[in-house]
Protein backbone atom coordinates (compact mmCIF):
# COMPACT_ATOMS: atom_id res chain seq x y z
CA UNK A 1 0.00 0.00 0.00
CA UNK A 2 1.15 3.45 -0.67
CA UNK A 3 0.87 6.20 2.04
CA UNK A 4 0.43 9.21 -0.35
CA UNK A 5 -2.52 8.05 -1.72
CA UNK A 6 -5.65 10.33 -0.73
CA UNK A 7 -8.04 6.89 -1.32
CA UNK A 8 -6.91 3.50 0.55
CA UNK A 9 -8.84 0.12 -0.45
CA UNK A 10 -9.36 -1.98 2.48
CA UNK A 11 -10.56 -5.68 1.79
CA UNK A 12 -11.31 -7.83 3.95
CA UNK A 13 -8.64 -9.82 6.27
CA UNK A 14 -8.90 -13.98 7.67
CA UNK A 15 -6.59 -13.75 10.55
CA UNK A 16 -3.96 -10.71 11.94
CA UNK A 17 -0.73 -12.16 12.83
CA UNK A 18 3.14 -10.70 13.57
CA UNK A 19 5.18 -8.30 15.16
CA UNK A 20 5.66 -5.13 15.68
CA UNK A 21 7.83 -2.45 16.95
CA UNK A 22 5.70 1.37 16.17
CA UNK A 23 7.29 4.20 16.00
CA UNK A 24 7.15 6.85 19.39
CA UNK A 25 4.68 8.12 21.13
CA UNK A 26 3.23 11.27 20.02
CA UNK A 27 1.79 12.64 23.55
CA UNK A 28 5.51 11.89 24.77
CA UNK A 29 7.52 13.26 21.64
CA UNK A 30 5.55 16.50 21.76
CA UNK A 31 6.91 17.33 25.48
CA UNK A 32 10.32 16.12 24.56
CA UNK A 33 10.81 18.33 21.28
CA UNK A 34 8.78 21.30 23.66
CA UNK A 35 11.25 21.05 26.43
CA UNK A 36 14.27 19.70 24.56
CA UNK A 37 13.43 23.45 22.76
CA UNK A 38 14.19 25.66 25.88
CA UNK A 39 16.32 23.21 28.00
CA UNK A 40 20.31 23.74 28.17
CA UNK A 41 21.99 21.53 26.37
CA UNK A 42 21.59 18.93 23.47
CA UNK A 43 18.79 16.73 23.69
CA UNK A 44 18.78 13.29 21.51
CA UNK A 45 15.91 10.93 21.11
CA UNK A 46 15.44 7.84 19.20
CA UNK A 47 12.22 6.65 18.16
CA UNK A 48 11.12 9.96 17.85
CA UNK A 49 7.03 9.99 16.40
CA UNK A 50 6.75 10.27 12.79
CA UNK A 51 3.58 12.01 12.80
CA UNK A 52 3.22 15.50 11.10
CA UNK A 53 1.79 16.46 14.19
CA UNK A 54 5.23 16.11 16.19
CA UNK A 55 6.81 17.55 13.13
CA UNK A 56 4.71 20.70 13.88
CA UNK A 57 6.34 20.84 17.42
CA UNK A 58 9.94 20.53 16.18
CA UNK A 59 8.92 23.23 13.71
CA UNK A 60 8.02 26.07 16.10
CA UNK A 61 11.16 25.37 18.65
CA UNK A 62 13.36 25.44 15.60
CA UNK A 63 11.32 28.82 14.64
CA UNK A 64 12.11 30.06 18.52
CA UNK A 65 15.71 29.91 18.19
CA UNK A 66 16.24 26.05 19.08
CA UNK A 67 18.43 23.92 16.41
CA UNK A 68 16.93 20.43 14.93
CA UNK A 69 18.99 17.94 13.08
CA UNK A 70 16.68 14.61 12.08
CA UNK A 71 17.92 11.87 10.57
CA UNK A 72 16.64 9.27 8.92
CA UNK A 73 16.33 6.91 11.37
CA UNK A 74 14.03 7.64 13.84
CA UNK A 75 16.41 9.94 15.97
CA UNK A 76 16.03 13.55 16.81
CA UNK A 77 18.85 15.99 17.87
CA UNK A 78 17.50 19.60 19.48
CA UNK A 79 19.97 21.87 20.74
CA UNK A 80 18.12 24.02 23.03
CA UNK A 81 18.08 27.96 23.89
CA UNK A 82 18.79 27.44 27.28
CA UNK A 83 15.87 29.48 28.98
CA UNK A 84 15.34 31.86 26.90
CA UNK A 85 13.84 31.31 23.46
CA UNK A 86 14.46 33.78 20.23
CA UNK A 87 11.65 36.02 18.52
CA UNK A 88 10.04 34.21 15.62
CA UNK A 89 9.75 36.26 12.65
CA UNK A 90 6.91 34.65 11.60
CA UNK A 91 3.58 33.15 12.77
CA UNK A 92 4.59 29.81 14.45
CA UNK A 93 2.48 26.59 12.34
CA UNK A 94 1.27 24.12 14.66
CA UNK A 95 -0.10 22.54 11.31
CA UNK A 96 -3.12 20.14 12.66
CA UNK A 97 -1.53 19.89 16.26
CA UNK A 98 -3.87 20.87 19.22
CA UNK A 99 -1.40 19.61 21.53
CA UNK A 100 1.43 21.97 19.60
CA UNK A 101 -0.89 24.98 19.98
CA UNK A 102 -1.77 24.34 23.66
CA UNK A 103 1.42 23.15 25.52
CA UNK A 104 3.11 25.48 23.46
CA UNK A 105 0.96 28.72 24.78
CA UNK A 106 1.82 27.96 28.39
CA UNK A 107 5.55 27.29 27.66
CA UNK A 108 5.53 31.28 25.83
CA UNK A 109 3.33 32.85 27.96
CA UNK A 110 6.00 33.69 30.32
CA UNK A 111 8.48 34.18 27.56
CA UNK A 112 9.84 38.12 26.88
CA UNK A 113 8.28 38.29 23.46
CA UNK A 114 5.16 38.54 21.41
CA UNK A 115 3.94 35.22 19.51
CA UNK A 116 1.29 34.28 16.77
CA UNK A 117 0.36 30.07 16.86
CA UNK A 118 -1.59 29.38 13.89
CA UNK A 119 -2.60 26.59 12.69
CA UNK A 120 -4.92 24.76 9.97
CA UNK A 121 -8.70 24.96 9.44
CA UNK A 122 -9.40 21.92 11.84
CA UNK A 123 -6.99 23.79 14.71
CA UNK A 124 -8.51 26.60 13.80
CA UNK A 125 -12.11 26.01 14.80
CA UNK A 126 -10.71 23.96 18.59
CA UNK A 127 -11.14 25.16 22.10
CA UNK A 128 -8.14 27.45 22.85
CA UNK A 129 -9.92 29.47 25.71
CA UNK A 130 -9.43 26.46 27.94
CA UNK A 131 -5.74 27.51 28.10
CA UNK A 132 -6.23 31.14 27.66
CA UNK A 133 -8.01 30.97 31.01
CA UNK A 134 -6.06 30.00 33.13
CA UNK A 135 -2.57 31.59 31.78
CA UNK A 136 -4.78 35.17 31.71
CA UNK A 137 -4.97 34.43 35.58
CA UNK A 138 -1.47 33.79 36.12
CA UNK A 139 -1.13 37.02 34.87
CA UNK A 140 -0.96 36.23 31.11
CA UNK A 141 -2.09 38.32 28.07
CA UNK A 142 -3.47 36.12 25.07
CA UNK A 143 -5.57 37.26 22.55
CA UNK A 144 -7.85 34.34 20.66
CA UNK A 145 -10.21 35.33 17.77
CA UNK A 146 -13.96 34.09 19.49
CA UNK A 147 -12.31 31.75 21.75
CA UNK A 148 -10.19 29.83 18.48
CA UNK A 149 -6.66 30.09 16.66
CA UNK A 150 -4.85 32.61 15.88
CA UNK A 151 -3.38 32.76 18.96
CA UNK A 152 -1.70 35.62 20.10
CA UNK A 153 0.73 35.96 23.43
CA UNK A 154 2.56 39.23 24.78
CA UNK A 155 5.25 37.23 27.19
CA UNK A 156 4.44 38.55 30.94
CA UNK A 157 6.00 37.12 33.72
CA UNK A 158 3.62 35.19 35.47
CA UNK A 159 2.46 34.06 38.78
CA UNK A 160 1.90 30.36 40.13
CA UNK A 161 -2.22 29.66 40.90
CA UNK A 162 -4.20 26.66 41.95
CA UNK A 163 -6.32 25.53 39.24
CA UNK A 164 -8.96 22.55 38.82
CA UNK A 165 -9.77 21.68 35.73
CA UNK A 166 -13.31 21.92 34.22
CA UNK A 167 -12.93 19.71 31.42
CA UNK A 168 -10.13 16.88 31.57
CA UNK A 169 -7.36 18.12 29.71
CA UNK A 170 -3.54 16.76 30.05
CA UNK A 171 -2.96 19.34 27.49
CA UNK A 172 -4.71 22.19 29.51
CA UNK A 173 -2.58 20.44 32.46
CA UNK A 174 0.81 20.48 30.50
CA UNK A 175 0.74 24.02 29.59
CA UNK A 176 0.25 25.06 32.99
CA UNK A 177 2.80 23.45 34.24
CA UNK A 178 4.82 24.62 31.14
CA UNK A 179 3.90 28.33 32.29
CA UNK A 180 4.36 27.32 35.84
CA UNK A 181 7.91 26.25 36.21
CA UNK A 182 8.89 29.54 34.62
CA UNK A 183 6.30 31.42 36.89
CA UNK A 184 6.60 32.92 40.14
CA UNK A 185 5.65 30.62 43.12
CA UNK A 186 3.61 27.22 42.79
CA UNK A 187 1.21 26.13 40.17
CA UNK A 188 -1.03 23.49 41.34
CA UNK A 189 -3.12 21.26 39.04
CA UNK A 190 -6.32 19.45 40.40
CA UNK A 191 -7.91 17.00 38.10
CA UNK A 192 -10.78 15.20 38.11
CA UNK A 193 -9.91 12.14 36.28
CA UNK A 194 -6.65 11.68 36.13
CA UNK A 195 -5.26 12.20 32.76
CA UNK A 196 -2.16 11.37 30.82
CA UNK A 197 0.88 12.03 33.19
CA UNK A 198 3.56 12.47 30.27
CA UNK A 199 3.49 16.11 31.51
CA UNK A 200 4.79 15.56 34.52
CA UNK A 201 7.15 12.75 33.72
CA UNK A 202 8.92 15.02 31.11
CA UNK A 203 9.28 17.67 33.20
CA UNK A 204 11.15 15.48 35.59
CA UNK A 205 13.07 13.71 33.06
CA UNK A 206 14.42 17.25 32.04
CA UNK A 207 15.33 17.55 35.79
CA UNK A 208 12.49 20.12 36.82
CA UNK A 209 11.15 19.40 40.35
CA UNK A 210 7.59 18.26 40.15
CA UNK A 211 5.77 17.19 43.07
CA UNK A 212 2.29 14.50 42.52
CA UNK A 213 -0.65 13.60 44.91
CA UNK A 214 -3.39 11.49 43.28
CA UNK A 215 -5.32 14.24 42.54
CA UNK A 216 -3.54 17.28 41.73
CA UNK A 217 -0.16 18.00 40.78
CA UNK A 218 2.19 20.92 41.39
CA UNK A 219 5.25 22.46 40.13
CA UNK A 220 7.24 25.70 41.48
CA UNK A 221 8.49 28.24 39.60
CA UNK A 222 12.17 29.27 38.91
CA UNK A 223 13.02 25.85 37.05
CA UNK A 224 15.79 25.46 34.34
CA UNK A 225 15.49 22.32 32.38
CA UNK A 226 18.71 20.13 30.96
CA UNK A 227 18.67 18.45 28.22
CA UNK A 228 18.04 14.89 27.22
CA UNK A 229 19.01 11.40 25.80
CA UNK A 230 16.14 9.24 25.48
CA UNK A 231 14.25 6.62 23.51
CA UNK A 232 11.02 7.39 23.09
CA UNK A 233 8.01 4.26 23.77
CA UNK A 234 6.21 2.86 20.99
CA UNK A 235 2.58 4.67 20.74
CA UNK A 236 0.00 3.13 22.46
CA UNK A 237 -2.65 4.94 20.62
CA UNK A 238 -1.64 4.21 17.16
CA UNK A 239 -0.77 0.15 18.86
CA UNK A 240 -4.84 0.77 19.46
CA UNK A 241 -5.74 0.22 16.17
CA UNK A 242 -4.14 -3.00 15.84
CA UNK A 243 -4.97 -4.18 19.13
CA UNK A 244 -8.88 -3.56 17.76
CA UNK A 245 -7.83 -5.41 14.58
CA UNK A 246 -6.59 -8.43 16.31
CA UNK A 247 -9.54 -8.60 18.98
CA UNK A 248 -11.87 -9.36 15.57
CA UNK A 249 -10.46 -12.59 14.52
CA UNK A 250 -10.27 -15.89 16.69
CA UNK A 251 -6.74 -17.26 15.91
CA UNK A 252 -5.07 -13.99 16.42
CA UNK A 253 -1.72 -13.22 17.95
CA UNK A 254 0.31 -9.61 17.29
CA UNK A 255 3.28 -9.09 19.47
CA UNK A 256 5.12 -5.48 20.14
CA UNK A 257 8.25 -4.62 21.27
CA UNK A 258 9.10 -1.60 22.69
CA UNK A 259 5.61 -0.27 23.53
CA UNK A 260 4.93 2.53 25.89
CA UNK A 261 2.50 0.97 29.02
CA UNK A 262 2.27 4.13 30.86
CA UNK A 263 -0.89 3.59 33.60
CA UNK A 264 -2.73 6.92 32.57
CA UNK A 265 -2.13 5.30 28.90
CA UNK A 266 -3.20 1.36 28.91
CA UNK A 267 -7.14 2.00 30.02
CA UNK A 268 -7.81 0.53 26.44
CA UNK A 269 -6.20 -3.06 27.65
CA UNK A 270 -8.84 -3.31 30.64
CA UNK A 271 -11.74 -2.67 27.97
CA UNK A 272 -10.42 -5.49 25.22
CA UNK A 273 -9.73 -7.18 28.16
CA UNK A 274 -13.50 -7.03 29.60
CA UNK A 275 -14.43 -7.63 26.19
CA UNK A 276 -13.20 -10.89 25.87
CA UNK A 277 -9.80 -10.54 24.76
CA UNK A 278 -6.07 -11.84 25.95
CA UNK A 279 -3.43 -9.58 26.77
CA UNK A 280 0.05 -10.08 28.07
CA UNK A 281 2.43 -7.71 29.18
CA UNK A 282 6.74 -8.92 29.57
CA UNK A 283 9.92 -7.01 30.53
CA UNK A 284 8.49 -3.74 31.85
CA UNK A 285 10.72 -1.05 32.12
CA UNK A 286 10.57 2.39 33.27
CA UNK A 287 12.38 4.80 31.13
CA UNK A 288 12.16 8.65 32.71
CA UNK A 289 9.64 7.79 34.43
CA UNK A 290 7.29 5.92 31.29
CA UNK A 291 6.95 2.24 31.18
CA UNK A 292 7.99 0.45 28.14
CA UNK A 293 6.80 -3.52 27.28
CA UNK A 294 6.37 -6.60 25.31
CA UNK A 295 2.64 -6.79 24.80
CA UNK A 296 1.05 -9.66 23.29
CA UNK A 297 -2.53 -9.68 22.39
CA UNK A 298 -4.80 -12.76 21.27
CA UNK A 299 -8.77 -12.17 20.54
CA UNK A 300 -11.47 -13.87 22.48
CA UNK A 301 -11.71 -17.44 20.96
CA UNK A 302 -15.93 -16.83 21.23
CA UNK A 303 -15.82 -13.19 20.06
CA UNK A 304 -16.07 -9.84 22.05
CA UNK A 305 -18.92 -9.50 24.81
CA UNK A 306 -19.76 -5.67 24.88
CA UNK A 307 -19.60 -3.14 27.12
CA UNK A 308 -19.92 0.57 28.65
CA UNK A 309 -17.44 3.22 28.76
CA UNK A 310 -18.60 6.58 30.75
CA UNK A 311 -17.46 8.56 33.49
CA UNK A 312 -13.76 9.00 34.04
CA UNK A 313 -12.70 6.14 31.65
CA UNK A 314 -14.16 7.74 28.41
CA UNK A 315 -11.90 10.47 29.12
CA UNK A 316 -9.04 8.32 29.39
CA UNK A 317 -9.80 6.24 26.30
CA UNK A 318 -10.41 9.54 24.22
CA UNK A 319 -8.17 8.68 21.57
CA UNK A 320 -9.63 5.27 21.43
CA UNK A 321 -13.59 5.56 21.40
CA UNK A 322 -13.46 6.16 17.39
CA UNK A 323 -11.88 2.65 17.03
CA UNK A 324 -13.70 1.02 20.21
CA UNK A 325 -17.20 2.73 17.86
CA UNK A 326 -16.23 1.09 14.77
CA UNK A 327 -15.44 -2.59 16.27
CA UNK A 328 -18.81 -2.42 18.05
CA UNK A 329 -20.98 -3.67 15.74
CA UNK A 330 -18.92 -7.21 15.59
CA UNK A 331 -19.28 -7.54 19.83
CA UNK A 332 -22.42 -9.29 20.78
CA UNK A 333 -23.77 -7.00 22.78
CA UNK A 334 -22.64 -3.39 21.67
CA UNK A 335 -20.60 -0.87 23.12
CA UNK A 336 -22.39 2.43 24.88
CA UNK A 337 -20.58 5.47 25.10
CA UNK A 338 -21.21 8.59 27.32
CA UNK A 339 -19.36 11.87 29.05
CA UNK A 340 -17.37 11.91 25.61
CA UNK A 341 -18.60 15.22 24.46
CA UNK A 342 -15.13 16.35 24.26
CA UNK A 343 -15.24 13.66 20.99
CA UNK A 344 -17.02 16.62 19.36
CA UNK A 345 -14.39 19.11 19.55
CA UNK A 346 -11.34 16.72 18.57
CA UNK A 347 -9.77 17.09 14.79
CA UNK A 348 -12.93 16.44 13.70
CA UNK A 349 -16.29 16.08 15.43
CA UNK A 350 -15.97 12.48 15.94
CA UNK A 351 -19.41 11.47 17.16
CA UNK A 352 -20.93 12.87 14.19
CA UNK A 353 -18.07 10.92 11.89
CA UNK A 354 -17.84 7.62 13.44
CA UNK A 355 -21.90 7.64 13.19
CA UNK A 356 -22.24 8.68 10.05
CA UNK A 357 -19.30 5.96 8.60
CA UNK A 358 -20.92 3.22 10.48
CA UNK A 359 -24.35 3.50 9.19
CA UNK A 360 -22.42 3.99 5.52
CA UNK A 361 -21.05 0.35 6.27
CA UNK A 362 -24.97 -1.02 6.78
CA UNK A 363 -24.93 -0.62 11.06
CA UNK A 364 -27.40 0.65 12.81
CA UNK A 365 -26.12 3.53 15.27
CA UNK A 366 -27.75 5.81 17.76
CA UNK A 367 -26.30 9.21 18.35
CA UNK A 368 -25.74 11.61 21.63
CA UNK A 369 -24.48 14.50 22.28
CA UNK A 370 -22.13 12.75 24.39
CA UNK A 371 -22.04 9.27 22.93
CA UNK A 372 -22.98 6.72 20.78
CA UNK A 373 -24.92 3.36 21.19
CA UNK A 374 -23.49 0.88 18.49
CA UNK A 375 -25.60 -2.52 18.70
CA UNK A 376 -23.76 -5.81 18.49
CA UNK A 377 -24.45 -8.68 16.62
CA UNK A 378 -24.05 -6.35 13.20
CA UNK A 379 -22.37 -7.98 10.32
CA UNK A 380 -20.58 -4.90 7.92
CA UNK A 381 -20.49 -4.29 4.21
CA UNK A 382 -17.50 -2.42 2.57
CA UNK A 383 -18.52 1.45 1.94
CA UNK A 384 -16.92 4.45 1.09
CA UNK A 385 -15.71 6.21 4.14
CA UNK A 386 -14.90 10.11 4.96
CA UNK A 387 -12.57 10.39 7.24
CA UNK A 388 -13.26 14.03 7.39
CA UNK A 389 -9.33 14.70 6.91
CA UNK A 390 -8.93 12.88 10.88
CA UNK A 391 -5.79 10.36 11.30
CA UNK A 392 -8.10 8.26 13.92
CA UNK A 393 -11.11 8.27 11.73
CA UNK A 394 -9.57 7.10 8.81
CA UNK A 395 -7.53 4.45 10.94
CA UNK A 396 -10.61 3.22 12.93
CA UNK A 397 -12.54 3.04 9.77
CA UNK A 398 -9.79 0.80 8.14
CA UNK A 399 -9.81 -1.61 11.52
CA UNK A 400 -13.76 -1.99 10.67
CA UNK A 401 -13.33 -2.68 6.78
CA UNK A 402 -11.48 -5.68 7.62
CA UNK A 403 -13.89 -7.83 8.86
CA UNK A 404 -16.92 -6.17 6.68
CA UNK A 405 -18.13 -7.99 3.32
CA UNK A 406 -16.31 -6.60 0.30
CA UNK A 407 -14.22 -3.84 -0.22
CA UNK A 408 -13.97 -0.57 1.63
CA UNK A 409 -12.56 2.82 0.01
CA UNK A 410 -10.89 5.17 2.40
CA UNK A 411 -11.04 8.56 1.32
CA UNK A 412 -8.81 11.32 2.82
CA UNK A 413 -6.50 8.06 4.30
CA UNK A 414 -3.47 10.73 4.18
CA UNK A 415 -4.70 12.21 7.35
CA UNK A 416 -3.47 8.86 9.14
CA UNK A 417 0.18 10.76 8.76
CA UNK A 418 -0.66 13.06 11.08
CA UNK A 419 0.15 10.52 14.03
CA UNK A 420 0.69 7.36 12.24
CA UNK A 421 2.25 7.42 8.38
CA UNK A 422 3.19 3.88 8.20
CA UNK A 423 -0.34 2.65 9.92
CA UNK A 424 -1.44 1.36 6.72
CA UNK A 425 1.93 -0.38 5.43
CA UNK A 426 2.03 -2.31 8.60
CA UNK A 427 -1.55 -3.09 8.82
CA UNK A 428 -0.91 -5.11 5.42
CA UNK A 429 2.04 -6.77 7.01
CA UNK A 430 -0.35 -8.39 9.61
CA UNK A 431 -2.84 -8.91 7.60
CA UNK A 432 -3.86 -12.32 6.39
CA UNK A 433 -5.58 -12.47 3.39
C1 LIG B 1 -3.21 14.71 24.52
C2 LIG B 1 -4.32 14.87 25.29
C3 LIG B 1 -5.67 14.60 24.80
C4 LIG B 1 -5.64 13.73 23.55
C5 LIG B 1 -4.65 14.21 22.54
C6 LIG B 1 -3.26 14.22 23.12
C7 LIG B 1 -1.90 15.02 25.11
O1 LIG B 1 -6.29 15.83 24.46
O2 LIG B 1 -6.93 13.65 22.97
O3 LIG B 1 -4.65 13.37 21.40
O4 LIG B 1 -0.85 14.65 24.55
O5 LIG B 1 -1.89 15.66 26.18
P1 LIG B 1 -7.03 16.75 25.59
O6 LIG B 1 -5.98 17.33 26.47
O7 LIG B 1 -7.74 17.80 24.79
O8 LIG B 1 -7.96 15.85 26.31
Amino acid sequence: MNETLTEQIIRPARNINGSLRLPGDKSISHRYALLGGLAEGTTRLANFSTGADCASSLGCVEALGAEITRSEDGGVEIKGVGGRFAAPDAPLDCGNSGSTMRMLSGLLAPQAHTFTLVGDASLSRRPMERVRKPLMQMGAEIELTEGHAPVTIRGKALKGIDYTTPVPSAQVKTALLFAGMQAEGTTTVHESVRTRDHGELALRAFGANVERTLDSVSIAGGQTLRAIEAVVPGDISSAAFFFCAAALFPGSNLIFDGLGMNPTRATLCDVLTALGAHIGVLNLEDKFGELVGTVQINAPKDGMTGTTISGGLAAQLIDELPVLAAIAPYTANGIRIRDAKELRVKESDRIALVAKNLRAMGAEVEEFEDGLDVPGGQPLRGAVIDAGGDHRIAMAFSVAALRAEGETLIRGAESAAISFPEFFTLLDRVCER
